[in-house]
């Protein structure tokens, strides 16, 4: 499994500018593939009930508790290791009314700031993907749950066809991902650290329609929004479309995918 050389500080870089941004206006304030209705599915299938405690490991604007807090009437805690997302997350949920049921911290998903069995569920969408060491954040996700307690996620990852090492560094540069776990290897992760799993599925194909309409709410409605996030620079547009197109063809044939994950501690 090929990895790039990126940290928690190139991702900071990413989600406090303009690349953040731009991950926004595609997919909306859940930056994740799938929006509501992703976050629904993952939701049921981990049987999120009324009054637990959820922690948001890479919680970015808050979307994600807001959702849960609205629908399913959580106490939320958000994790997230970039100053000008959290500081957002908290303008976003005062704004919505929601201050008193969620609670932000600025922090990295590998050391959580919070004591051993603090919370009935850990949740994460979509962002996994950008941490160095995943085994670590699924320990610690393990530590914070209480006895019968879930972890639910969904994630990028590399597909069961496989990425050649070439294939792999170029999303991975683009992405600013470390690298990408594969669904066996998100398995081995979840079993290692003591969970027993729940659902395993995977969302290639419903990926790859997903990068599609990106490309094409891109290229024939938000190009003008787009430009002016990234300082009108045409050159940069067109060489971000590219790989926006490999990424699609890379799901396609099944190298790069989404899965979605539950298990019980
Ligand atoms: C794609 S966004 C997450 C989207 C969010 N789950 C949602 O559905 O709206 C990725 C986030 O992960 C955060 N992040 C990446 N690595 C992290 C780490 N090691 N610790 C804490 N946050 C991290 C980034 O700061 C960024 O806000």
């Amino acid at each position: 499994m090929k990895r790039n050389n990126f940290k928690l500080v190139d991702v900071q870089k990413v989600y406090g500018g303009p690349e953040g941004e731009l991950w926004e206006l595609v997919m909306g304030e859940q930056i994740h593939v799938g929006g509501w209705k992703s976050s629904k599915e993952l939701a049921d299938k981990a049987g999120v009930k009324k009054g637990m405690k959820v922690l948001d490991l890479c919680s970015a604007l808050g979307a994600g508790l807001r959702f849960l807090v609205r629908n399913y009437d959580v106490e939320g805690f958000g994790l997230d290791g970039t100053r000008h997302m959290i500081d957002e997350a908290i303008r976003r949920t005062e704004a919505e009314g929601m201050s008193s049921r969620i609670l932000m911290k600025l922090g990295d998903v590998t050391s959580i700031p919070w004591p051993d069995k603090a919370f009935d569920l850990v949740w994460g969408e979509d962002a996994w993907c950008y941490v160095v060491d995943k085994e670590k954040l699924v320990r610690e996700a393990h530590r914070v749950l209480g006895k019968g307690g879930k972890i639910a996620f969904t994630d990028w990852i590399e597909g069961d066809a496989g990425l050649s090492d070439s294939e792999a560094s170029r999303i991975n540069a683009f992405m600013k991902f470390p690298y990408m776990e594969s669904h066996e290897g998100y398995e081995k992760v979840l079993k290692d650290a003591g969970f027993k799993i729940e659902v395993s599925d995977d969302l290639t194909a419903d990926f790859a329609d997903h990068i599609s309409l990106y490309i094409k709410m891109l290229k024939e409605q938000l190009t003008f929004d787009a430009l002016k996030i990234i300082g009108n620079d045409m050159n940069l547009f067109s060489q971000m479309g590219g790989e926006m197109v490999f990424m699609e063809e890379m799901a396609r044939k099944n190298k790069l995918g989404r899965c979605r994950m539950t298990a019980v501690k």
